[in-house]
């Protein structure tokens, strides 16, 4: 237990680097979702800047961020839109490679998969 003070103080979120690593994730995720064309359909109708913005903060979030999440939830977030398990699954891969892309380690990358991973069953309804 001699690490718990450093476990209880630096969040994943701290660890990569807080909101300016968050965001700069979130770029490059984004570049990679709406360039795959199994995926980009989701997102025509969406207003990207205001996805994007909830997308750091939902993100900062999961990694143990300070502030917050306010939006809707998962489920409401995403009703009505068929996403499929395969489709899910596609997005966390581009996830994990922006996360490398950005210097995020193995470790933490596989951390971060893992507090994502128990959304699916409220986002696939596909
Ligand atoms: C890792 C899992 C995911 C997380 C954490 C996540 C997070 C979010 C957040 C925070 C929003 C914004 C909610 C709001 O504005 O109130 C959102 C919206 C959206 N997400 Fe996801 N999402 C995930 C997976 C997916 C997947 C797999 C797809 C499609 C393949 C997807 C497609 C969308 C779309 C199209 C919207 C916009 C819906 C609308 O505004 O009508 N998401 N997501």
């Amino acid at each position: 237990m001699t690490d718990t003070p450093a476990e209880s103080t630096t969040t994943i979120f701290e660890q990569i680097g807080g909101d300016a690593a968050v965001e700069a994730v979130v770029e490059i995720f984004y570049g990679k979702v709406l360039g795959d064309e199994l995926l980009a359909g989701y997102f025509t109708a969406v207003d990207m800047d205001r996805l994007k913005r909830h997308q750091a903060r939902f993100v900062a979030q999961a990694l143990g961020g300070t502030r917050p999440y306010s939006g809707r939830s998962m489920a409401s977030a995403h009703e009505g839109l068929d996403i499929t398990a395969a489709d899910f699954d596609r997005v966390v891969e581009h996830l994990a490679a922006s996360l490398a892309e950005a210097g995020v380690d193995g470790d933490t990358i596989g951390a971060i998969a893992g507090r994502l991973a128990p959304l699916k069953g409220d986002i696939v309804t596909g």
